[in-house]
């Protein structure tokens, strides 16, 4: 393809997208969130009552039937970028602990996978892309020119989630400890579930955060990007 295709994988608040969304502005690509497509159709499986907190199973073919209702737009310019269900901003409400904790469940259901999928695929067709998420570079785009898988140990993840908690206003009840127990929780079913797991694809580039500023990290995904233009 002619396009360019950056995939960043890799768990829980590792920075991905705050990297993804630099990258997107700096090159010029459009940025696909992939993780805010899972919390937006977790959001709708509960409005529609098929998911509260704390539930473990969920009635996987009621879900599904909402795929075909639930339309997921993005604003374009990356910086800022406000996520929508139908017609209503939901970019604060899909980042709520209570969807943190039930979205693993619901990326696990095949048909949802399926389906969005399909829809991150259909953006990729129209332009170049950076694209965040679990399983970018190992099923979305196979043949994504640079794969990143991106971690940080879970300790700095936490330590990062509960700051940009303090800042937004989101959740700030939430303990360093619960952060980090939610995060360590949710990676182990992002890792162990059937279909696309997360893994690190055989030819991504493991980069580690821990320790190292935003800056020098986006720096370090740049010149990856330029040396394959
Ligand atoms: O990236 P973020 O933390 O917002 O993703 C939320 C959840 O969406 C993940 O924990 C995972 O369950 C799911 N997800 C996924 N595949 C992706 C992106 C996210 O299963 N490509």
């Amino acid at each position: 393809t002619d396009k360019m295709q950056v995939a960043i994988d890799g768990p829980a608040s590792a920075g991905k997208s705050t990297i993804a969304k630099i990258i997107a502005k700096e090159f010029g690509y459009i940025y696909v969130d992939t993780g805010a497509m899972y919390r937006t159709i977790t959001l709708a499986a509960m409005r529609a009552g098929l998911i509260v907190p704390g539930q473990e199973t969920v009635d996987e073919a009621a879900v599904t039937a909402l795929l075909p209702k639930t339309l997921i737009g993005f604003t374009p310019d990356p910086a800022g970028q406000r996520v929508f269900l139908n017609d209503e901003d939901v970019s604060e409400a899909i980042r709520h602990s209570d969807v943190n904790g039930l979205v693993s469940m619901i990326s696990a259901i095949p048909a949802v996978r399926t389906d969005l999928v399909k829809r991150q695929r259909d953006i990729a067709a129209s332009a170049s892309i950076v694209m965040d998420g679990r399983d970018i570079g190992t099923t979305v785009l196979p043949d994504a020119q640079v794969k990143i898988f991106l971690v940080a140990s879970v300790e700095e993840r936490a330590a990062r989630r509960f700051k940009e908690n303090q800042e937004k206003g989101i959740d700030t009840n939430d303990t360093l400890s619960e952060i980090e127990a939610s995060i360590a929780r949710r990676d182990y079913l992002d890792s162990h579930r059937e279909v696309s797991p997360l893994v690190q694809a055989a030819d991504a580039q493991l980069v580690d955060t821990t320790g190292i500023d935003i800056p020098t990290v986006s720096a370090n995904i740049a010149s990856i990007i330029n040396e394959k233009l």
